[in-house]
């Protein structure tokens, strides 16, 4: 058996209540002066005052609130004024994947010389000198709380660059299901949805690796049974919790390397279109693609979505998607996302030249991607 890459991930204080850790993490990482960096958003909601109750009261920290809604150089750079003025030594990153990767993006600036051009461009160039780092995911899905990688934007509307180093993955993860509480029902099921993609394209990929495929089947599992609970009811911390944890495992499944549904979102990145939405809108025409894929692989994510056996599993994951896609009330097309954009030849050629395609158990040819572009955008 050849098994690509066993990859480590960092110490996760897991559970209702876990924030309360931030002391131990502080003073693990030898935090005395961190930047907590979020957005405007989880400030109104109460959410920051949550995290800064549980802060030690000998330690100074400092807040920097306006990270967007997807992470942009200009935000890095505003975060990295704020970490100067204030002579911070640490990293406290609330908030969501934007939150979450532009912290990766300041810890690689505070202390390397040189713009974040250079290391978006040449992410080789990182070295271990990163600012201390402590994730808090605000929402389930992304897995950026524990990933070694991100994608920073240039501008709000031009393609993320992706920044990727062992360096960057972060040194305490702290993954409190109170902190998603008020994360509204919208937002709940995208990036809930974000955490299945992750756990299928990472499942189906070419690289072999058992323990973090059943730990994705596991992740696959959990976001069945929890998401529609979690979308009804916010206050539903059972739901909230397992959803935080198939957040992680999502994270896990990553490392084996994504696929399609990722590669699609290259094709609309000329948007500020949310990330979540786009790859579970995308992800049924990538299933009916995947149709009969050699192998027993899709049966096992059929089955573990509560599918019953059967033939055509490709077939019946997208079914499955697209319905619980509907009972959210998730949109069913790129369009209804508001994306107006008309160049398909672009589009195709986007997805194709995506890296994500690379690890893809079968890769969509260009004619190919026009089918699956034409069915995603409506
Ligand atoms: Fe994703």
């Amino acid at each position: 058996m050849q098994v690509r890459f066993l990859p480590s991930f960092p110490p996760i204080f897991f559970g209702l209540g876990a924030v309360g850790k931030i002391g131990e993490a502080l003073a693990t990482t030898n935090i005395t002066k961190p930047l907590i960096i979020t957005d405007k958003g989880l400030v109104e909601y109460g959410v920051l005052n949550h995290l800064t109750e549980s802060i030690p009261s000998n330690i100074d920290f400092s807040v920097f609130d306006d990270i967007p809604e997807n992470p942009t150089i200009l935000g890095v750079e505003n975060s990295l004024n704020a970490y100067r003025e204030n002579g911070c030594n640490g990293i406290i990153a609330l908030g969501g994947g934007s939150v979450l990767d532009s912290g990766k993006a300041l810890r690689v600036i505070t202390n390397q010389d040189g713009r974040l051009h250079l290391y978006l461009k040449d992410p080789s160039k990182i070295t271990a000198d990163v600012a201390p780092y402590i994730t808090i995911p605000s929402t389930a899905g992304t897995g950026a709380e524990i990933t070694w990688g991100g994608g920073i934007h240039p501008d709000v509307d031009t393609p993320a660059f992706g920044l990727r180093s062992p360096y960057l993955k972060p040194d305490i993860a702290i993954c409190d299901p109170e902190i998603t509480r008020t994360l509204p029902p919208k937002l709940t099921a995208a990036t809930g949805m974000d955490a299945i993609t992750h756990c299928v394209e990472g499942y189906l990929s070419n690289n072999h690796n058992p323990i973090s495929e059943a730990v994705a089947l596991d992740g696959i599992k959990r976001v069945i049974s929890y998401i529609g609970r979690a979308f009804r009811n916010g206050d539903d911390m059972e739901a909230r919790e397992n959803m935080s944890m198939a957040a992680i495992q999502g994270g896990i499944a990553i490392e084996m390397g994504l696929g399609p549904i990722h590669a699609l979102s290259m094709a609309f990145s000329d948007a500020p279109l949310h990330h979540g939405t786009l790859v579970t809108v995308s992800m049924p025409a990538v299933m009916r693609f995947y149709n009969g894929l050699k192998g027993d692989k899709l049966d096992k994510v059929a089955i573990a979505m509560g599918l019953p056996e059967g033939d055509n599993s490709g077939n019946r994951i997208a079914e499955k998607i697209e319905e619980l896609n509907f009972e959210m009330s998730l949109p069913s097309t790129v369009r209804q996302m508001g994306y107006k954009k008309n160049d398909l030849g672009r589009m195709i050629e986007d997805a194709s030249s995506s890296h994500f395609n690379l690890p893809a158990p079968k890769k969509p040819t260009k004619e190919d991607y026009k089918i699956i572009i034409e069915e995603v955008l409506g």
